[in-house]
């Protein structure tokens, strides 16, 4: 089934494969992109991956995450995604722009000192305990998704995802963690859910309802239950990816993890098929409550367990970072059986900030 089409946001996708976003620490200091991330989406284009998503690019100077972070704040960005697109775009491939504002997590400037997000809730991996959104930053927010979203179209993407994963300020909203709001943003899981729906609706005003918006979500901000800590987890996801589905979004990327709960998004030492696809339990549950597409990440290291994700019903598409870094050519590998599992080892050392690479051997 792995090498099988689908349709998926109205698009053709040639098979199964989506390359989950991943940042290359490629771009220039104000965000604009260098040709270097363009050839490695090319390659993957090449290599036949169905869906590429881009590195995280923030739609706000305010909510940069990491050095040489690509950004889509500003109209000028458009003219170097147009590039990218149209080298991906010779190919089978579609290529969908991940959009994100870093929230909680964005990184200390001296333009921004202190980030913003729902609630003044204290990272207590980094210390930081951020200024509280008001209702104006709330609605400029909503807006610069929206630009983002428009860019992304005028640049010539098939859709783009936004990030409500990872700690990042969409995943702020939803956790009952780091949303300790009353007012209309915060409470029950419909309100935190809103600042989403508020920005697909906009997102549809400005560049029509068909153009795909698809959302990277967290099922579990991944806090041990040790930690007395109470995040997003089960069954709230599937009510947020019920909410999300009413409102249009056309496909669902199931991940985990925020900072503050340690490394729960890229697992290490994936190395037997009991830690394989570990959010899986997760990607099940919300695509028996839904009808969209559901795509998963996290750990998926072998034919066998791509096979069965798709043929028991955990996901319609299998999603993956690190293996892509190592094997671009992985598609090709696992089609003619000259690979039957991906060589990377889940090492994680290609979070490396001089350019995304393996580091392994
Ligand atoms: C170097 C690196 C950069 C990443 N950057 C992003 C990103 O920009 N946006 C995102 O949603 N996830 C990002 N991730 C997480 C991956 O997309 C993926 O969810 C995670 O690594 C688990 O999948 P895997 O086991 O196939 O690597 C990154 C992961 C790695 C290894
Ligand atoms: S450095 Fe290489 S082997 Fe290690 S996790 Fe990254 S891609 Fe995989």
């Amino acid at each position: 089934m792995i090498f099988e089409p689908i349709t998926v946001c109205d698009l053709n996708i040639r098979n199964r494969f989506v390359r989950s976003a991943t940042h290359e620490w490629l771009a220039e200091e104000n965000g604009r992109l260098t040709s270097r991330i363009g050839d490695m989406y090319e390659e993957l284009a090449k290599k036949e991956v169905g869906i590429i998503i881009t590195g995280y690019s923030y739609v706000n100077p305010r909510g940069k995450s990491s050095d040489k972070q690509q950004g889509i704040y500003d109209d000028r960005f458009v003219e170097p995604y147009q590039d990218i697109t149209s080298r991906v775009h010779k190919y089978k491939s579609k290529i969908f722009a991940q959009i994100v504002h870093g929230g909680r997590q964005a990184k200390p400037t001296t333009k921004y000192p202190i980030p913003i997000a729902p609630s003044p809730v204290t990272d207590t991996s980094s210390g930081i305990t951020p200024i509280e959104m008001t209702e104006a930053d709330i609605f400029e927010t909503i807006e610069d998704f929206t630009n983002a979203a428009r860019r992304a179209k005028e640049a010539g993407f098939d859709g783009v995802q936004l990030h409500c994963a990872h700690g990042f300020l969409l995943s702020n909203f939803i956790s009952p963690y780091t949303n300790k709001r009353t007012d209309r943003w915060g409470g029950s899981v419909k309100k935190r859910t809103q600042i989403i729906v508020n920005i697909i609706k906009r997102i549809r005003q400005t560049t029509g309802n068909d153009f795909p918006i698809m959302v990277k979500l967290n099922a579990t901000d991944g806090f041990d239950s040790k930690s007395g800590k109470i995040g997003l987890d089960a069954p709230e996801c599937v009510e947020i990816a019920k909410i999300l589905e009413q409102n249009g979004i056309c496909a669902i990327e199931v991940s985990g993890g925020i900072s503050e709960a340690g490394p729960i998004m890229s697992r290490s030492a994936i190395n037997k098929p009991e830690k394989e696809a570990y959010f899986k339990q997760y990607s099940k549950a919300i695509k028996e409550a839904v009808n969209i597409p559901i795509i998963l990440v996290g750990g998926v290291r072998s034919k066998t367990m791509m096979e069965s994700l798709l043929s028991d019903g955990y996901a319609d598409m299998i999603s993956m970072s690190r293996p892509f870094i190592r094997e671009p050519d992985l598609i090709i590998k696992l089609k003619s059986g000259e690979s039957e599992q991906v060589s990377c080892v889940s090492c994680n050392k290609c979070f490396d900030p001089s350019g995304v690479k393996c580091n392994y051997l």
